[in-house]
């Protein structure tokens, strides 16, 4: 079996990150978000990984390498627009041949991995194999009807009145069957060749087409909240350790892990929270489910439920929760009167300023 990640895209719901980072590549516990897919990927025993990327080639490239550090092979497929995630597949033909494959969301989280979905994969022999899992709300999902002997029947896209409470999670088990029903279907309203089409397609040309019910924890981290929930699920499982500096005059509350080059100084840092490498706190109060890069400044300041990437300067600036802040940002109080905002923001930044 092979794998093919899919990590282009456009990240329009994680703008303004989106406009100079891939979103794959945002951090969760301090670990790029697309690594834990990879990781899960060569666990289930796939070696053979296709990356598909698009404008952010590059920087992804530049993170996963030839794969050697996973222990993989990766060949990389560029996509010179996000036309839809089966055209995703369309692209990577040639290379998938006639082999079954494992299509993974590089934005995707699955906590407990994917070996478990992936031998029941083997051992079925069906033309495919969704992974579906109860959601409280399906209509901002795609959504699975299911034969009471767990074959497909329909899946609905973001449906209003949906028939089910089983969200598709974005890795997908295929055949070789796939390629035909993609060269079968059309774009969509939206322009998109869509994989639900394509499996839709499968099913009512009489393809065996299965679901298994995860029940671990799935979350597509396309948006702000999502990638907030994901860090601090993650953070609950960090392993509590002091690889840098804290002074005397500083308290550690819970799982904390502070690593090398850190330093804490007069500051109380509540866990779980993870403090990169090269960071300085000063009088300040991180915590709980906050993820502060690599060699940022925080200084006077109180973060809670946050993601903050690397080389981030975070100054006297009050109380900052449920934020997530970019590479090289800075946020500062200011002592001035009148009492005003002074904002320079990127392209599609959102803010939100206590009034
Ligand atoms: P989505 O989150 O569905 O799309 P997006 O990345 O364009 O984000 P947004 O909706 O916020 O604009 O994509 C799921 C994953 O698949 C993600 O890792 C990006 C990747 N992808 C491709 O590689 N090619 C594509 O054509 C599309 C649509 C997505």
């Amino acid at each position: 079996m092979k794998a093919l990640v899919l990590a282009g895209g456009t990240g329009t719901r994680l703008r303004p990150i989106t406009h100079t980072a891939a979103k794959q590549l945002v951090p969760v516990a301090n670990k790029p978000v697309l690594f834990y897919g990879i990781e899960s990927i060569v666990e289930a025993g796939v070696t053979e990984i296709g990356v598909v990327v698009g404008d952010t080639e590059k920087e992804i490239r530049a993170a996963l390498g030839d794969g050697s550090r996973f222990g993989a092979r990766i060949t990389y497929f560029r996509q010179h627009r996000p036309l839809g995630l089966a055209h995703a597949v369309r692209i990577a033909r040639d290379w998938l041949g006639e082999d079954d494959f494992v299509m993974y969301l590089g934005d995707n989280f699955v906590i407990g991995g994917i070996t478990g979905p992936a031998e029941e994969f083997r051992a079925a022999g069906t033309h495919a194999r969704i992974l579906v899992t109860r959601v409280p709300d399906p209509t901002r999902f795609g959504v699975a009807e299911l034969a009471p002997d767990g074959r497909v029947v329909r899946l609905q896209e973001k449906p209003r009145e949906p028939r089910s409470d089983l969200a598709v999670v974005g890795v997908y088990f295929f055949t070789s069957a796939v390629h035909r029903a993609i060269e079968a279907i059309e774009p969509s309203a939206r322009g998109e060749l869509e994989i639900t089409d394509a499996i839709q397609w499968l099913v009512d040309s009489g393809h065996d087409v299965r679901a298994g019910v995860i029940h671990g924890y799935w979350k597509d981290t396309g948006d702000v909240t999502d990638m907030l929930e994901v860090n601090r699920r993650v953070l609950a499982d960090v392993e509590a350790a002091v690889l840098g500096d804290v002074d005397g005059a500083s308290v550690l509350v819970g799982p904390v892990r502070i690593e090398a080059g850190a330093r804490i100084i007069r500051s109380t840092v509540v866990g779980p929270a993870i403090i990169g490498a090269g960071t300085v706190i000063r009088d300040s109060r991180i915590g709980p489910a906050t993820s502060i890069a690599e060699d940022c400044v925080i200084t006077g300041s109180d973060v809670e439920f946050s993601l903050i990437l690397c080389d981030a300067r975070i100054e006297d600036a009050g109380r900052i929760e449920g934020s997530l802040i970019g590479r090289s940002a800075c946020v500062t109080g200011t002592p001035v009167e009148p009492r005003a905002h002074r904002l320079v923001l990127g392209d599609h930044s959102h803010i939100e300023i206590a009034s």
